[in-house]
């Protein structure tokens, strides 16, 4: 069946190739997005359209705006987010007035329109925090932050609050306590709670997906506050030194774009298996930063040193991986892209681009030492 769908943030990463994909299986698809210009340097800004669809200049706040556009739309994927763990740790108002008041302004204008019927929220890990660890002599226990002095002594891992020893990281499942530690998580759950929260009064049905760290063709290599892989690669296409906070071991749980998009689209479906419910979206296994940093030097052949420098960012977390059960039962998948042929397609797609910009990363990195955010 062909859907009229609305994708908010569709110019961005995830949300371009999103709507492309759905424009491509012959949805009525409306773009919306502000084109952030933190995010779309360039006056160049590439959309994939065709006779079915249309891209708008708005914003999401916009409710008038908002309005004629919910109104002819039964499906709307919320992606317009500010997005920048640690630039939302001092941009705490606009992280709050995009990702909260935004989600608010669209809500408030779907329930005026009373024509939606699935929202699909993107969501993400950042919400869980540091997550949960288990001792092998005292059990599971929930994080809520690392200790400072810990970390001073060069003790990343959060230790047992009993013993003292090192526990094991448990992946995420969506039962997992929520912990948001910086402000865009925190904004990321109340997205959430907004759009079940409101479901009850609503007539729409809403699926929440907890994307873990997407990367992939088409990341902005310009946008300094997000992004590893885009940032490693600017350096190591100049043979800079990457620097790398902690010890290097921090972990992330690494998704493919195209992955992402292709779950994404399958919410459409109006079926009782992915109605009201709350998905983790990952691959369920764990890759160290410094793993990445090499994987990307031995790409490109770079002459990139890497310098593991021991700092913490406030707002990082330690480790992240999601339990992917639910999401396998519900969607079927069986396979996905894993890390290595990955960053392979991510480097190829880098490559043909131009090095993205560094005085914003540097700018960045000073920005956090400045705001005591750098420990
Ligand atoms: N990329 C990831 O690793 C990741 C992980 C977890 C969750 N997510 C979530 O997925 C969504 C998409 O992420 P992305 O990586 O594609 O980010 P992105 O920054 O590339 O895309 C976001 C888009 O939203 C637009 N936008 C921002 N504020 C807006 C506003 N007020 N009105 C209209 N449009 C606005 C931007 O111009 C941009 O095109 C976000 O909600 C993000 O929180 C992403
Ligand atoms: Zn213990």
């Amino acid at each position: 069946m062909k859907e009229n769908i609305l994708i908010t943030g569709g110019a961005g990463f995830i949300g371009s190739r999103l709507s492309r994909k759905l424009i491509e299986e012959g949805h009525n698809v409306t773009i919306l997005d502000n084109l952030n210009s933190q995010i779309h340097t360039t006056k160049k800004i590439d959309i994939f359209l065709k006779k079915n669809s249309q891209f708008i200049i708005g914003d999401i706040r916009n409710t008038n705006q908002l309005l004629q556009i919910t109104k002819k739309n039964d499906i709307v994927f919320h992606l317009a987010s500010e997005t920048g763990t640690g630039q939302s740790m001092y941009e705490i108002k606009k992280y709050f007035d995009t990702n909260v008041n935004g989600t608010a302004s669209l809500i408030h204008t779907i329930l005026k329109s009373d024509n939606t019927k699935k929202i699909i929220l993107s969501s993400s890990r950042s919400i869980y925090g540091e997550g949960q660890y288990n001792c092998v002599d005292h059990g599971l226990f929930t994080i809520k932050t690392r200790h400072i002095n810990e970390i001073k002594q060069k003790k990343y891992d959060p230790l047992c609050p009993k013993c003292k020893k090192q526990m094991n990281y448990i992946p995420s499942d969506e039962n997992t306590p929520l912990n948001p530690v910086s402000t865009y998580a925190l904004t990321k759950k109340m997205q959430e709670e907004i759009i079940y929260n409101m479901s009850v009064i609503g007539s729409y049905e809403y699926s929440i997906l907890r994307y873990q760290n997407v990367y992939g063709p088409g990341q902005s290599l310009n946008n300094p506050y997000t992004g590893i892989l885009a940032i490693f690669s600017n350096l190591a296409r100049l043979d800079k030194d990457i620097e790398i906070y902690e010890d290097g071991k921090e972990s992330r749980d690494f998704i493919y774009v195209d992955d992402v998009v292709d779950i994404t689209a399958r919410n459409i479906a109006y079926d009782l298996n992915v109605k009201n419910k709350i998905i983790n979206i990952g691959t369920g296994k764990r890759t160290t930063v410094l793993d990445i940093a090499k994987k990307i030097i031995d790409q490109f052949g770079s002459k990139s040193r890497i310098k593991i420098t021991g700092s913490y960012r406030v707002g990082d977390i330690r480790h992240a991986s999601a339990n992917i059960k639910l999401m396998k039962k519900i969607f079927n998948i069986k396979s996905d892209v894993d890390i290595d042929r990955g960053v392979k397609e991510f480097v190829n797609w880098v490559s043909q681009n131009k090095i993205g910009n560094f005085k914003g990363y540097e700018k960045s990195k000073k920005e956090l030492i400045k705001k005591n955010l750098m420990k």
